[in-house]
């Protein structure tokens, strides 16, 4: 069945380039993103894995851990690692899971039969430090992902979830929020001390409260 949002991310056990980890064990206390690659030596999937370990200490900032899975296996993934660094002139510093046995690709629904039988489709889960999922996205195996927006989307989540506030479209860490829709705006006045400016009574918006 596939996974939604507030789901505990499923656990597993499975042999990475980084050898074998336990999921859970792995995330910890801090925050986790999964994502899937249809499979090693393709080409999207190649600058995916480079831009990702270029990605890690921003992610690391934001105290979260980063898996990567292909559908091959670990003598493979060592081969591809080589080919990353090389061409996209990086090192691939996260454990890329070796998924021959689809374990995990099936306990993640990462498999579209309609799209492809045997090769995951590109999924991202985002999971939170109570090990449940916050975000999922589904992209076919012709689009790349865009790093930028999965950074963009851990800052929303991890800002929403100590503060209460929404994120409006297009919204970038330092930028204005929208006022949950669940406090009245006297309240609101008394939470947010830099001020809400109230556009409509269900639009409300305030500084970020973290900046
Ligand atoms: C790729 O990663 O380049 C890719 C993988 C499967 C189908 C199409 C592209």
């Amino acid at each position: 069945m596939a996974i939604r949002l507030g789901d505990v991310a499923p656990d597993f056990t499975a042999e990475t380039s980084q050898g074998t980890l336990n999921f859970h064990d792995y995330l910890g206390d801090g925050w986790g993103i999964l994502f899937s690659h249809p499979a090693d030596f393709t080409p999207v999937c190649t600058t995916e894995l480079g831009t990702a370990a270029k990605f890690k200490a921003e992610f690391e900032k934001r105290n979260v851990k980063m898996i990567a899975l292909s559908v091959d296996g670990t003598a493979s993934h060592a081969e591809w690692i080589k080919d990353i660094n090389e061409t996209q002139n990086t090192v691939v510093n996260f454990p890329i899971i070796a998924d021959e046995d689809r374990k995990v690709s099936d306990l993640y629904d990462m498999i579209h039969p309609n799209a492809n039988d045997t090769l995951t489709v590109r999924s991202v889960f985002i999971v939170g430090p109570d090990k449940k999922v916050k975000l999922t996205l589904t992209y076919p195996a012709s689009t790349g992902r865009n790093f930028y927006e999965l950074l963009r989307v851990v800052d929303s989540l991890q800002l929403t979830a100590n503060h209460k506030v929404a994120t409006p479209a297009n919204w970038e860490h330092g930028e204005k929020v929208v006022v949950s829709p669940a406090i009245p705006t006297v309240e609101a006045k008394e939470i947010f001390s830099r001020g809400v400016e109230e556009i409509k009574p269900y639009l409300r918006l305030t500084p970020d409260p973290t900046t």
